[in-house]
């Protein structure tokens, strides 16, 4: 490690450094860059999302998009896992750092970054942001997950979950989420290939 960095451990799958790295850059590591967007692995919001990841996410290859990226560290993870990724953000200057990202963590050929979302659906999509955001893009959101795909919705205190839920269940023929929950935070996952609960 250098006296320049911060090791971040983000179990079963993840470690982020935070500054300069000079070792082998593997396929746990995440490395981002000095920057004011947000996402470096120490909130309980993204972690729940690298987590879910790092469970949910298919063996082989996937495609992700990734709502309001930030640092680029969900799209960055996705491609640790043998997937490719599009992050979108409405901060400029994130997407700049997201890129950077990318390349510090050496997958700069996995993932994209833009403001203009993709066409087309994907295996996941996940989007840590806050409440009345998620509630605004539902139908947006939604119409980029694959039928049998993954949507985890992080940014969420235990009183968001509620009203997330029932904004979006409706959109995907009644399904309810898994909810994973740390400290206030909580983080909600359809796993559409799965069996629905009884
Ligand atoms: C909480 S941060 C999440 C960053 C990173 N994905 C993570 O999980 O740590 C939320 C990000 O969403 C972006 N954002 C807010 N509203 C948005 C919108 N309507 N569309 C796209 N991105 C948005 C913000 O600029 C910010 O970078």
């Amino acid at each position: 490690m250098s006296a320049r960095s911060t090791v971040i451990e983000v179990p079963p799958r993840f470690r982020v450094i935070l500054g300069a790295w000079d070792a082998e850059i593997d396929e746990r590591t995440i490395v981002l860059g000095p920057s004011h967007a947000f996402g470096d692995g120490r909130h309980e919001s993204t972690r729940m999302c690298l987590q879910a990841l790092a469970s949910f996410a298919p063996r082989g290859g996937f495609r992700l998009f990734d709502v309001g990226c930030g640092t680029g560290i969900l799209s960055i993870a996705a491609a640790k896992l043998g997937g490719e990724a599009i992050g979108v953000d409405i901060d400029a200057a994130a997407l700049a750092v997201a890129e950077e990202n990318g390349r510090r963590s050496a997958v700069e050929g996995r993932v994209r970054f833009a403001t203009t979302w993709p066409d087309g659906t994907f295996d996941i999509v996940v989007a840590n942001i806050l409440r009345g955001v998620l509630a605004e893009l539902a139908p947006r959101i939604v119409a980029r997950l694959a039928p049998l795909g993954t949507l985890i919705l992080s940014g969420l205190v235990s009183t968001d979950a509620p009203e997330i839920v029932a904004r979006y269940a409706p959109l995907l023929a009644g399904r309810r989420p898994e909810i994973f929950e740390r400290d206030a935070w909580r983080t909600l996952v359809w796993r559409l290939s799965a069996r629905p609960s009884p």
